[in-house]
Parts: C-alpha cells; sequence; structure tokens
C-alpha cells in the first residue's frame, strides 16, 4: 500500500519557519518519522513538497493512479484552492488534510478550508505528530 505524503507553499521552511507556531523539527525529520511509521504500518509512505500550486494537483492525480490514500499539508492553499479541492474530488482514494497548527485558534482567514469538504477527514492542531496521526486514519481506511 503506497501512501503520499504531500507538502505545500512555504512547509520547505519548518525549522526555521515560525518555530513558536510549527515547532523546530525540519520537513525533512517529518518526513523521516512518517516513513518509519509507514515501515511499522506495512505502508510504502512516498514524500514529497512543492511550493506550486499546479504541481499539487498533477501529484493528487498521480496519486488517484498509484496510491491508496493521501496526508496533505496543503498550507496557504488550504485557504484559498478550488483547484485542490477538485483534484481530491476527481481522485478515488482518501485524502486527509492534514495541518501542523491549530487552525481554528489562530487567525480568521485560517478558519475556512476550501478542502475540508473534498477531504475525508481532517487532522490539525498536534504539531508533526498530526502527520502520524494521519498515517494511523489511512492505515485503518486502507486496510
Ligand atoms: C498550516 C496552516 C496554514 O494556515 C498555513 O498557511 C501553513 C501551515 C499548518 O500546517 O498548520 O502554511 O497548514
Amino acid at each position: 500500500r503506497t501512501i503520499f505524503v504531500l507538502n505545500g507553499p512555504n512547509l520547505n521552511a519548518l525549522g526555521k519557519r515560525e518555530p513558536g507556531i510549527y515547532g523546530g523539527k525540519t520537513l525533512a525529520d517529518i518526513e523521516a518519522d512518517c516513513i518509519r511509521l509507514g515501515t511499522e504500518l506495512g505502508l510504502a509512505v512516498e514524500c514529497r513538497q512543492s511550493n506550486h500550486e499546479g504541481t499539487l494537483v498533477d501529484w493528487l492525480h498521480e496519486a488517484g493512479d498509484r496510491a491508496v490514500g493521501v496526508a496533505l499539508n496543503a498550507g496557504a492553499y488550504t485557504h484559498t484552492s478550488i483547484a485542490l479541492h477538485d483534484a481530491m474530488r476527481a481522485i478515488a482514494v482518501p485524502v486527509v488534510e492534514v495541518h501542523i497548527s491549530n487552525v481554528h485558534a489562530r487567525e480568521e482567514f485560517r478558519h475556512t478550508s476550501m478542502i475540508a469538504p473534498a477531504a475525508k477527514g481532517v487532522i490539525c492542531g498536534f504539531g508533526p505528530y498530526s502527520y502520524l496521526l494521519a498515517l494511523h486514519a489511512l492505515d485503518n481506511l486502507t486496510r
């Protein structure tokens, strides 16, 4: 079972980006944790990051062909992207929306997710552990 862990804009800067909100782990640290948990669960975890909306759309389409599920932290595109919403609806595999921070406890503009209606479920607020919770959810959905 292949799972894609997709990260959107600015998440390549984790570790140095607003560590008070996002913590000190780098994206490489988080991806290594995801791959390790995947091995334990019997999931082949493929991790990618892009700052470009269309690239994330392409990867969602690819996931529809090659993966059984997706953990997606779309970063700020969460709050703006109908294209990601449509791509999530265009594929048959479950997408779990992931956020490191509790977006509902932050600025008003982060309270709306354009992608949540197209997600299987949403996990937010648990720091980098949010990704591991998403993998557990996807394991449970696809076993
Ligand atoms: C985020 C929350 C978003 O509002 C923000 O734009 C991000 C990261 C999170 O993981 O908490 O880039 O998705």
